[in-house]
């Protein structure tokens, strides 16, 4: 524990944050130096990259998440190969950023989630969620601390362990005057809202429901796999969209959940996706116009979830958005058709970079274990209470 309390008393830290989504499209690196902690923080990017996953791990990774193909003894190994890789990625972008090792305080690791079993009604399951990627691999690789698993305590007690990134939202972002959003559109799309001048337990925050998952499955479906996602959502943009259909998917129940709520490939991956193409098929929808109707799903998800949950009582001033879906133009610019009475900016006119925000986001939390400071908000996870959030491994 020693280390610990020297790294405490260390005024700025470098804190390398490392995360990947349900898109599994690799892993997000990114250096950040972090000062003061709770509503002191303040941060800066040093570097930032995403580390491709080597051939053929994607596929790996998506077979574990599905129980039919999930293998108790490739989940084993993958944990700990999983670990190397995100070691590999803290290691990639050390070199890239010229940076030695022993400059870097801690490690915040999301890890790769392979199954996440919120509490749901009408399910006896016991509620749950997992994150592979072993910190002690990462700790052991890179000669640093590492705190990992950040989920799992808010869900201990009584949340969904997502979404995480809404308090590290709340330090970056409340603002005195104006009641700002931040959309983060990775596979599944999540929402915070800070009400203007909010305390913690005023934020309101949710997954809305997929953000670019149906997409990607649909492309590589109708690509045969030589396309991965809708590049700058050019596609959606050649296509029409069947509102129709997109109103029918609107009407499946998890859009008519409360907040908040979580949701991930369980719920809106291939299974879902392919009903989609299906239906489109069956209704005689070009490639493209299939891909525009998906695009307008997920727009209209995020749209009605505002208009219905956020409301006229929290009007959105600015949204800014980040994740991958920021660089598809057809999802920006509908966004910005529909909520007519909000400015809808990618992150990156904050100051915050749109593609490094999440991994940017734990490597706050992990600044935030280590001054053992609670950094879940029940009022968006559900949590009955306050917890600190990760697990240390020493290298
Ligand atoms: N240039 C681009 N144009 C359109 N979509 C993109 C582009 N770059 C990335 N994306 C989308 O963003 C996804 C990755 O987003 P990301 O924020 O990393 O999600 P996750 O957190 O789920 O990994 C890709 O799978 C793709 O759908
Ligand atoms: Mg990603």
């Amino acid at each position: 524990m020693t280390e610990f309390y020297k790294l405490l008393n260390r005024d700025k830290k470098y804190i390398i944050g490392l995360m990947s989504g349900t898109s599994v499209d690799g892993i997000d690196a990114a250096i950040v130096e972090v000062s003061g902690h709770g509503l002191e923080t303040a941060v800066s990017l040093i570097a930032f990259d995403t580390f491709p996953f080597p051939p053929g791990v994607s596929q790996r990774i998506l077979a574990l998440c599905h129980p039919d193909t999930g293998r108790v003894d490739d989940i084993c190994e993958m944990n700990f190969y999983i670990g190397h890789l995100f070691a590999a990625a803290a290691k990639h972008i050390l070199q890239k950023s010229g940076m030695p090792s022993n400059d870097i305080a801690l490690i915040g690791s999301h890890g790769q989630t392979i199954h996440h079993l919120p509490r749901e009604p009408n399910t006896t399951r016991y509620p749950s969620t997992l994150q592979i990627g072993e910190p002690a691999v990462i700790a052991h690789e890179t000669g640093i601390p590492t705190i990992a698993d950040f989920r799992v305590a808010d869900m201990a007690a009584g949340g969904q362990g997502a979404p995480l990134v809404s308090y590290p939202d709340y330090l970056l972002f409340h603002n005195s005057v104006k009641t700002v959003g931040l959309l983060n559109i990775g596979g599944i799309a999540n929402l915070t809202v800070l009400p203007a001048d909010c305390s913690p337990d005023a934020v309101l925050a949710s997954d809305t429901g997929p953000g670019n998952m149906c997409i990607d499955a649909v492309i590589r479906e109708i690509t045969e796999g030589r396309e991965r996602y809708d590049k700058s959502g050019m596609r959606a943009a050649h296509g029409t969209p069947y509102q129709p259909l997109v109103n029918e998917w609107l009407k499946h129940p998890f859009f008519q959940l409360q907040p908040p709520k979580t949701t991930g490939r369980e719920m809106f991956g291939n299974t879902f996706a392919m009903g989609c193409l299906t239906a489109c098929r069956k209704h005689g929808l070009s490639d493209n116009d299939c891909i525009a109707t998906l695009t307008e799903l997920t727009v209209r998800t995020i749209t009605d979830y505002i208009a219905q949950f956020v409301g006229e009582r929290n009007p959105i001033d600015v949204l800014y958005v980040s994740g991958g879906g920021v660089h598809n133009r057809t999802i920006m610019q509908r966004l910005s058709e529909l909520l007519t009475d909000t400015a809808v900016e990618p992150v990156d006119k904050s100051g915050i970079s749109s593609d490094a925000k999440e991994a940017i986001a734990f490597a706050i939390l992990a600044n935030e274990a280590l001054h053992g400071q609670a950094a879940n908000l029940p009022s968006a996870t559900g949590a009955s209470v306050r917890k600190i959030l990760g697990k240390f491994v020493c290298p």
